[in-house]
């Protein structure tokens, strides 16, 4: 039943993916949870900022287990909590660590460089199309390691983003990861190969036996306990991690542009500042969370916000309205370059927790470099046209930006 004295509220009704704001902010204080019957299952929603913070890291009342998704789960890899996701998180982030990341940068600058280059070539388009969309499926790809058909990687990623997070079909879902899974196992068997000969594979063979990238670093992983991941383990973190990290960015980028776009003179106040692209990234984060809301599951009966939620029930925790809490933030619904650094931080787009994402860093670097380049080769860069949205529901991010210089 839907608490009482909820309004009417329908995530994938038209009106709210085109602009979830302004229903966000009457839900706050009109229905901070509420219950959503149209979806099988039901789910609830929270939307004040410090409910979703309880959803999220009470984990005496929520679980992980159950999938990050509004569907039931299988409770692997990411979808546990406690020792076992702390163990499997550890060997799957390996490789985003400061280090990792900070060695990719000269290949992130060559990337965005190239881009720009093809782009200048293109003349006028999509943003979206020319840079937002292939720079993180190219970042991900040095990352993870892959060699040789990198745009058979491209097509297969593009293919998981619209089968994973568009399609309601699960048979064209399960198609693409076996696929996928195909794809993999061609780009492990050298490394598999190679550390046949080793005794006791570890992390002092990556850089010398195989290479010291994401994919070695999976192989040659031992948990505590000595467990070493299973192949459905290994396979599985790498298509998590294609899911969780291309699109994310992407709508980091697309975001970002069109907002500075929209409004006469915030291009140009970057192109003369560049300090203020840190502050620029952050309030896009907080503003336009490209992931606007992940899901848990009630562990037995909850209390929240007055409202009785039954054991086994799904909830999103919805950062991006937690985002645009008045309670926290000031003037949520502005946009603003000068926001308060502590605001700034407070900002739950990456989540909070335990499944905070891991790959923040990396996608902020990866924004950095990109906008000073932009800034640099297209200080005229205008908007030519409306951007349009992604389809997921729960995900914000633009499709289009067409743009001109
Ligand atoms: C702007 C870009 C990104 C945004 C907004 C974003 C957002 C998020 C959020 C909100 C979560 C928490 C999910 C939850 O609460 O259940 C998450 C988790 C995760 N993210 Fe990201 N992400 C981004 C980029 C990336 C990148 C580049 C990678 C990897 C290369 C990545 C890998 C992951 C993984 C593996 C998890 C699951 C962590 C866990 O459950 O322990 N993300 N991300």
């Amino acid at each position: 039943m839907t608490p009482t004295g909820c309004p009417e509220y329908n995530p994938f009704d038209d009106a709210v993916l085109e602009d979830p704001f302004p229903t966000y902010a009457t839900m706050r204080t009109a229905c901070p949870v509420h219950r959503f019957d149209g979806h099988q299952p039901a789910f609830y929603t929270a939307f004040t900022y410090a409910d979703v913070v309880q959803v999220v890291m009470n984990r005496d009342d929520w679980t992980a287990r159950y999938g990050l998704s509004p569907r039931f789960q299988r409770g692997v890899g990411f979808n546990t909590d406690g020792p076992e996701h702390v163990k499997f998180r550890r060997a799957v982030v390996a490789g985003l660590k400061p280090r990792a990341i900070e060695a990719l940068k000269p290949e992130i600058d060559t990337l965005v460089a190239d881009l720009i280059a093809e782009m200048k070539r293109h003349g006028p388009g999509d943003f979206h199309d020319l840079f937002a969309s292939p720079l993180p499926v190219a970042v991900i790809a040095k990352l993870l390691g892959v060699t040789g058909d990198t745009d058979r990687f491209k097509e297969l990623s593009d293919a998981l983003m619209v089968e994973g997070m568009n399609s309601t079909d699960p048979a064209g879902f399960q198609q693409i990861v076996a696929e996928l899974d195909d794809y993999w196992n061609d780009q492990l068997a050298p490394r598999r190969q190679a550390l046949a000969s080793v005794d006791d594979p570890g992390l002092e063979h990556l850089g010398t036996v195989v290479p010291d990238d994401l994919m070695s670093t999976l192989l040659v992983f031992t948990a505590d306990d000595g467990r070493r991941l299973s192949d459905f383990e290994i396979t599985n973190s790498l298509m998590n991690l294609l899911l969780a990290g291309n699109e994310t960015t992407t709508s980091l980028l697309t975001n970002l542009v069109w907002r500075l776009l929209e409004e006469p003179g915030r291009w140009a106040a970057l192109v003369a500042d560049r300090s203020l692209i840190d502050t620029a990234i952050e309030e896009s984060l907080r503003f336009d969370a490209p992931v606007l809301g992940m899901f848990r599951t009630s562990l037995h009966e909850v209390e929240l916000d007055g409202v009785t939620i039954p054991a086994k029930s799904k909830i999103q925790a919805n950062y991006a309205a937690a985002n645009h809490d008045p309670d926290v933030f000031t003037a949520p619904d502005e946009f603003r370059l000068d926001r308060d650094p502590d605001e700034l931080r407070a900002h739950l787009a990456f989540g909070r927790g335990a499944h905070v994402c891991p790959g923040a860093q990396l996608s902020r670097i990866e924004t950095r470099i990109a906008i000073n380049a932009l800034l640099d080769h297209f200080p005229t860069l205008t908007l030519d046209g409306t951007p349009e949205r992604i389809a997921p529901f729960n995900f914000w991010g633009r499709r289009t930006v067409p743009v001109s210089w």
